[in-house]
């Protein structure tokens, strides 16, 4: 069953509570948020007018082909012009003669192609959005329009508008390719977005540099996913090493690409990873999949190497997470109305056991045939040894999955066909992940100490589990039942899709990503299971206990206000879209930490 589904059922069995009362969310927070949407929107948008589209020319003369500005954009400081997928030429003047083909390498039929489409960011207010693309102002450039020259020549990003860098960055260069790399894409079928969400934060953030000689990493915004995403990302490494200076100084290691892929790195052809083998080793890949040793079962080959990669959590963008028992409110409501929220089943799965979608056999608890690529058969040997067990839920499907995934203590967070997401929804709902697929390190291990709050077992011990568990005391699992409240925030990516479990989102996926970056950055040559003993502040992060000021809240995913004075994520969107370049979360500057302002340098900035 899907959690899609799951989320009406979690509406049904939460159904009896009322939601009225408000969730108390901290007396001493600080808000920017005065409850009037409507004014604040409008004036906010009197401003972007005034920064954006009647800022005078910075320099009339262009370093581009004349012209380039009619349908093109001109990248100022490499005097490279940038067209739309519908012109071409040096200038961006020709209509293009291959248009039908570029749509459909991009995702688009002739058709669509032509159809209004979100821009990223809006474009800043700077610019026209056709058909997905940033028509720039003439003078701003970019993906999103957000850069244009300074008074002494150098690059500056979304000047006029107040942009402040994080004092204690790390600070991350972004490399602004040319648009068939990033923006021809047709945003509405990208699958795993990732790098864009990952981008949209490094600017509200205050992460993002234009400064490459003071950058202490480099992120390459290229699309893994996509059919072409291989002749990408050969055209891409070498135009970078020709083009900018960066690459050169440290042989690329601290440059970043974020693959999502199923099997990582793995996925790029082989005669592509031999030839680019030493371009491959140098970079930092951010991945989902953390196999790090031979896989005899599936053969699978490691994509994933600890302490020079990392392994980040799938970004699950599901509705009806918010309805976690994790959540302070719908806990509060479920006591009120004398709900039961014991977890008195042991031990959860459900979801697909064999390889296809088929059930395994009732009688024999085996699949046929028996498929060693999915999930190196661990979902099937679990099924064998403990369908029947008594305490234990191991089913292909069921019509109660939250209701289940609250009910028991522990649930299984094994591999799919690669990587798995499990680990990160079973953690959203409370219950214990017992991690389970030899070689594979979970998001951010090594670096989060993922035994204090899950239970990682062998694969020979699958059919002793049941002793396994029934040696965790009580005590035991309410010690990582309190932590898995910290743990989950470390696995959503709450500052871009909104709070889903009462978070403030400052130790959110996107956060301890950059907090491990930090540590590479101070500490390049430790081993990040280190990371917890030798820096107070990283023990403090991967804990939240940072203390300091109560950061503004996030708006809040479902109907439920996080805090009176905050509006829901829905809310924001209704008062604040029409004046963006559609409803994505493409056209939301700066994710959803930003959800109550037009104008991404200035959206809550907490995490200083
Ligand atoms: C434009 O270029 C011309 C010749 O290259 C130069 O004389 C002029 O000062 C430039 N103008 C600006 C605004 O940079
Ligand atoms: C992208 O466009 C550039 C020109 O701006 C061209 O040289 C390059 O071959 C294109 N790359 C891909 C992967 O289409
Ligand atoms: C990879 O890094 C090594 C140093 O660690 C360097 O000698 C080599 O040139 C780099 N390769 C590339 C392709 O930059
Ligand atoms: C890349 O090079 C390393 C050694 O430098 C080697 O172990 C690895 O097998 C190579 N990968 C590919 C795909 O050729
Ligand atoms: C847990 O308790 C509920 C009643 O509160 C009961 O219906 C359910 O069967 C119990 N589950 C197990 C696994 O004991
Ligand atoms: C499941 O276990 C019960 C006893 O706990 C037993 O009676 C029943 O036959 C078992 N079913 C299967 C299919 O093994």
């Amino acid at each position: 069953m899907s959690i899609a589904s799951a989320a009406l059922a979690i509406s049904l069995f939460f159904a009896t509570q009322t939601f009225g009362a408000q969730y108390r969310f901290s007396a001493s927070s600080r808000h920017i948020w005065n409850g009037d949407l409507s004014t604040w929107g409008a004036r906010r948008r009197l401003e972007a007018v005034r920064h954006g589209i009647s800022d005078p020319l910075p320099g009339t003369n262009s370093s581009c082909p004349q012209g380039c500005s009619e349908h093109g954009v001109c990248n100022e400081e490499l005097g490279r012009c940038d067209c739309p997928r519908h012109y071409t030429g040096p200038d961006c003047r020709t209509v293009n003669p291959d248009l039908e083909e570029v749509c459909e390498e991009y995702g688009f039929s002739l058709r669509t192609c032509r159809e209004t489409s979100p821009c990223f960011n809006s474009c800043n207010n700077r610019g026209k959005c056709v058909s997905g693309f940033c028509h720039c102002h003439p003078g701003f450039w970019g993906m999103d329009c957000s850069l244009s020259r300074g008074p002494d020549g150098g690059v500056e990003l979304l000047a006029g508008q107040g942009y402040v860098p994080r004092r204690e960055g790390p600070k991350i260069y972004v490399y602004e390719l040319p648009p068939n790399c990033t923006s021809w894409f047709n945003i509405k079928r990208l699958d795993r977005p990732l790098h864009l969400l990952f981008w949209q934060r490094l600017m509200s953030a205050g992460l993002r540099t234009t400064r490459g000689e003071e950058a202490d990493f480099f992120f390459i915004p290229i699309n893994t996913r996509a059919l072409n995403a291989a002749s990408i990302t050969e055209w891409v490494l070498p135009y970078i090493r020709r083009t900018w200076p960066w690459w050169s100084g440290d042989g690329g290691h601290r440059h970043l690409i974020i693959h999502t892929g199923d099997l990582g790195v793995q996925e790029y052809p082989l005669t592509m990873r031999r030839q680019l083998n030493d371009t491959f080793s140098n970079l930092t890949w951010l991945t989902h999949w953390g196999l790090h040793t031979y896989h005899p079962g599936p053969k699978w080959h490691p994509a994933h190497r600890p302490g020079k990669d990392i392994v980040i959590p799938v970004m699950i963008t599901t509705a009806g997470f918010h309805l976690s028992p994790l959540n302070p409110s719908i806990e509060q409501k479920a006591r009120k109305k004398g709900a039961d929220l014991s977890r008195n089943g042991t031990f959860f799965f459900a979801g697909r056991i064999c390889g296809d979608r088929k059930p395994p056999n009732p009688e024999t608890g085996e699949c046929s045939p028996r498929r060693l690529d999915y999930s190196a058969g661990v979902r099937q040997r679990v099924y064998y040894h403990h369908y029947n067990r008594t305490g234990f839920k191991v089913v292909p499907g069921t019509r109660t999955y939250l209701e289940d995934i609250s009910s028991h203590k522990f649930c299984l967070a094994p591999t799919g066909g690669g990587h798995g997401k499990r680990q990160v929804l079973v953690s959203l709902m409370g219950c214990i992940p017992v991690t389970l697929t030899d070689g594979v390190h979970q998001p951010f291990e090594p670096e989060l100490r993922w035994a204090d709050f899950s239970v990682p077992v062998p694969e020979r011990d699958i059919a002793r589990l049941h002793e396994v568990l029934g040696a965790v005391t009580e005590e035991q699992v309410a010690t990582m039942q309190s932590r898995l409240r910290c743990a989950a925030q470390h696995m959503f990516y709450s500052s871009s899709l909104g709070a889903i479990i009462g978070e403030d989102g400052r130790y959110d996926a996107f956060e301890t990503i950059i907090e491990i970056l930090r540590m590479r950055k101070q500490y390049p040559d430790l081993p990040p299971e280190q990371y917890m003993d030798v820096d107070e502040r990283f023990r403090k992060f991967t804990n939240c206990e940072l203390g300091g000021p109560e950061p503004d809240v996030l708006c809040a995913q479902g109907t439920e206000r996080q805090h009176p004075d905050m509006p829901t994520c829905t809310e924001c969107h209704r008062h604040v879209s029409q004046s963006r370049t559609g409803s994505s979360f493409f056209s939301w500057a700066g994710g959803m930490v930003c959800c109550s302002e037009l104008e991404m340098a200035r959206c809550s900035r907490v995490w200083q």
